[in-house]
């Protein structure tokens, strides 16, 4: 399995976005993971659809929008008109996934589900016919830079098996703290996400392709 790679922008120098996009394209990443956060839903503030809608305009890079938002389904539609090309919102954030993931669907939006480390994987189980994702968080939401959680890494194989049992196709997006040394912890998973560790060398290629080498097989 050769997984996606989606450097998260929060990681990356936000004084010089659009060279920042043209340099990850030039480094070969399938996607872009766009961290939205509130300041409520976790304890950390980012950017809105404004600026999803102006990165739609300067790349063609598959856009993966994570709301890390409370009540999501208030705002929803501001995300699909920002031209998002997948939107994920948290399990936690709602009352019933199944009205937001319905919405996301009949707008076709590439749609998934979030959890947090301290929720259970069977928590989404209800959801997987009307999914396409499922993102499982390897760190507590909210910062990047922080250490993986090896507990909510087995989550993966646990999520694979419920999927294959009931012959699915849901994807499985694995988020935070991916590096060279947690990488083979997150194998099995089909959409990576890291941060720190692409943007911390300016060669954000051999990031990704270091990241590549270690996990497809
Ligand atoms: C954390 C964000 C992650 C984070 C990933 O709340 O959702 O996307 O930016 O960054 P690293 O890979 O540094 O954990």
């Amino acid at each position: 399995m050769n997984p996606i790679i989606a450097p998260s922008i929060l990681s990356a120098n936000w004084n010089q976005l659009k060279e920042e996009v043209q340099r990850l394209e030039k480094a070969e990443a399938d996607w872009l993971h766009l961290d939205v956060m509130d300041g409520h839903f976790v304890p950390n503030l980012t950017f809105g659809p404004s600026l999803i809608l102006q990165l739609s305009q300067i790349t063609s890079l598959f856009l993966d929008v994570q709301l890390m938002i409370s009540n999501p389904e208030a705002c929803i539609d501001s995300y699909i008109q920002a031209k998002a090309s997948s939107i994920s919102f948290h399990f936690e954030a709602v009352k019933d996934p199944k009205i937001l993931i319905s919405y996301l669907k009949k707008h076709n939006i590439f749609t998934g589900l979030a959890i947090k480390p301290k929720t259970p994987v069977e928590s989404v189980y209800p959801f997987l016919e009307s999914l396409d994702y499922v993102l499982i968080m390897t760190v507590e939401p909210g910062f990047s830079g922080q250490k993986l959680i090896p507990e909510s890494a087995q989550k993966i194989p646990a999520l694979r098996a419920e999927i294959q049992r009931r012959d699915l196709k849901v994807q499985i997006e694995v988020d935070g703290g991916v590096n060279d040394t947690t990488a083979q912890l997150v194998k099995g998973a089909d959409i990576i996400v890291s941060g720190n560790y692409i943007f911390k060398n300016s060669n954000y290629d051999v990031q990704i392709s270091k990241l590549r080498d270690l996990l497809n097989h």
